[in-house]
């Protein structure tokens, strides 16, 4: 592979990364020269397995649920000894999801995705934030529809609810961590055609990730929390 943009990532860990941006990440930082360890949840067919079999040198697979407590401690215990600069949680969920939170959604899929986009992802950071470099980088994978000040036109409800809970316990993080060195680095990719962006959404991958990893690559080293789009605008809280 021709690498034309470096990183100053040489080691990056990437929670939930079996396909669609997560799977996105991993070759673009692989792409400019970093040392990837990427998560999956299993062992079906994906295409982050695929790139790994091609990618061997840069890429490596590791497994995790991000719901799953002891997972998690399982996953940290494997990793320990190792420092990363870049810890990125992408793991999400969007589940059938009106406009009406109290009428259309299952009571099920509602726990299901707090629990995944909220618990699951704060876990993960709480549990492997000490694998992370004293100036390293903490990101997750937040959304544009976090944003409680710019919810003017409604709709995903429980979605948009999820990303705000996780963007409020994340600043809680920050605060209790104000004294570190760490970039903290809640991203806004955009819509996107995913699995779960759909067909319909305004930008192909190739338009989100690389500015998007520009943007954390220009924040690394920068201590302190900022809320973001993929282009390194300030989204409103
Ligand atoms: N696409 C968009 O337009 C958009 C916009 C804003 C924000 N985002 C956010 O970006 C992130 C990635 O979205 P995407 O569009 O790439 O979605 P996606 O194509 O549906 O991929 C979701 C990823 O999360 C993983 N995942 C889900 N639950 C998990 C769990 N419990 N433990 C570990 N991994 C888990 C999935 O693994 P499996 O393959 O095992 O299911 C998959 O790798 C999400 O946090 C999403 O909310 C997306």
């Amino acid at each position: 592979m021709t690498t034309t943009v470096q990183t100053p990532i040489q080691n990056a860990l990437v929670i939930g990364a079996s396909r669609g941006l997560g799977e996105a990440l991993v070759e673009a930082y692989a792409g400019r020269g970093a040392h990837v360890v990427a998560t999956v949840r299993d062992d079906h067919p994906s295409p982050l397995l695929d790139f790994a079999a091609r990618h061997r040198a840069s890429v490596e697979v590791e497994r995790v649920d991000i719901t799953d407590r002891a997972q998690l401690a399982a996953l940290h215990h494997r990793l320990s000894g190792r420092v990363f600069d870049l810890l990125f949680v992408v793991a999400g969920v969007s589940l059938a999801d009106r406009d009406a939170v109290g009428v259309d959604i299952a009571d099920e899929d509602f726990d299901r995705m707090m629990r995944t986009n909220v618990l699951g992802v704060m876990r993960t950071v709480e549990t492997l934030q000490d694998l992370v470099a004293p100036t390293g980088t903490i990101a997750v994978m937040s959304s544009g529809q976090g944003s409680v000040a710019d919810n003017t036109r409604g709709g995903f409800e429980v979605y948009r609810a999820t990303k705000s809970a996780l963007n409020q316990m994340f600043r809680s993080y920050a605060v209790r961590h104000r004294d570190e060195g760490r970039a903290l680095l809640l991203m806004a990719p955009g819509w996107v055609r995913t699995d779960m962006g759909g067909p319909g959404a305004a930008l192909d991958i190739n338009e989100s990730i690389p500015p998007l990893v520009d943007t954390v690559d220009a924040q690394h080293g920068v201590p302190g929390l900022r809320y973001l789009d993929r282009h390194g605008r300030a989204v409103n809280w």
